[in-house]
């Protein structure tokens, strides 16, 4: 009894604790793929196709390895296997957070992992961030309003590993980007972790899966998407702070003001405040209280 009222009231704080998470989808726990959104499958271009079947879907099944994860499955000349999360959902003027893992069983050109895909403005900015490959290097492309998908990061990869990728996007008008791969932000082509630019003009949502590549059969791999309001909301998704999934009990609350996000306490170095722990803000380049 004693310990249902502890677990009771660690899950009412969770909310307070981890600011808003909006989606929270794991392989691991067997969640319906449902949980991800609305299932985007297409067949040659222009031609839905309402439900799984043999050569195109995606399902709960199991990694080359035996992991569990949503596998996305197309043969050659299919075009799209995605979930549309959170469809009209998103808004102007807030800062979105992702967490993204994923393993491939196929490394193609052209090949779309992730969109962030505008719906009314679709002329002017149809695709305003994806995750793409160019040849074996997935790249993270912005189209600003009006422009061309312009790359700002790439990464060579490969088949059979797992990887975690967050992004966060900023939907003001003066909006901004930052990108974590594998847990440690990363700097853009330009030398900064932040691209300043428009990635909300009208409507624009989150999909995750295989969307063109579709010269060779294609399959791939995903364990855990997170989208939430705050960075802490994501960490596991986005393998950030060496996060670990526990399998086992309700969490152990932390008491308040103890660091457990380590290379990110007080005095360690910080880029702004969400690469600090607790409510801490970044102060000079140092996590600080104040
Ligand atoms: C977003 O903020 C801008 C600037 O404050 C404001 O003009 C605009 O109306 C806001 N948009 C929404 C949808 O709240
Ligand atoms: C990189 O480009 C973005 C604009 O897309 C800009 O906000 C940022 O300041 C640039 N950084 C550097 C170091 O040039």
């Amino acid at each position: 009894m004693q310990l249902t009222a502890l677990l009771s009231s660690a899950l009412l704080l969770l909310p307070y604790v981890s600011g808003s998470l909006l989606l929270d989808y794991s392989a691991a726990r067997g969640d319906a793929p449902g949980t991800l959104g609305l299932i985007n499958l297409e067949a040659a271009r222009g031609d839905k196709v309402p439900a799984n079947r043999a050569d195109l879907y995606i399902k709960l099944d199991k990694d080359p390895k035996g992991v569990p994860a949503l596998h996305y499955h197309r043969d050659v000349g299919l075009i799209r296997a995605e979930y549309h999360s959170l469809k009209d959902k998103t808004v102007a003027n807030t800062t979105y957070y992702i967490g993204y893992t994923f393993s491939l069983g196929t490394v193609t050109d052209n090949l779309v992992l992730f969109q962030w895909k505008e719906y009314i403005n679709v002329a002017a900015q149809n695709i305003p961030l994806d995750l793409e490959f160019n040849k074996d290097v997935l790249e993270f492309n912005y189209q600003a309003p009006g422009g061309k998908r312009t790359r700002q990061w790439g990464k060579q990869l490969t088949t059979g590993k797992t990887y975690h990728v967050g992004m966060v996007i900023n939907t003001n008008t003066n909006g901004y980007i930052e990108f974590y791969f594998d847990g440690q932000k990363q700097k853009f082509d330009n030398g900064s972790t932040r691209v300043n630019g428009q990635f909300f003009t009208g409507q624009a949502d989150p999909k995750f899966g295989a969307y063109r590549g579709e010269a060779v059969v294609v399959d791939t791999y995903v364990y855990r998407v997170q989208i939430g309001t705050a960075l802490k909301d994501v960490q596991e998704a986005a393998g950030i702070g060496g996060f670990v999934t526990s399998t086992t009990a309700a969490p152990t609350p932390t008491p308040t003001g103890q660091c457990t996000w380590l290379g990110h306490c007080l005095g360690d170095k910080c880029a702004n405040e969400n690469d600090c722990d607790q409510s801490w803000v970044c102060t000079n380049g140092v996590c600080s209280t104040a």
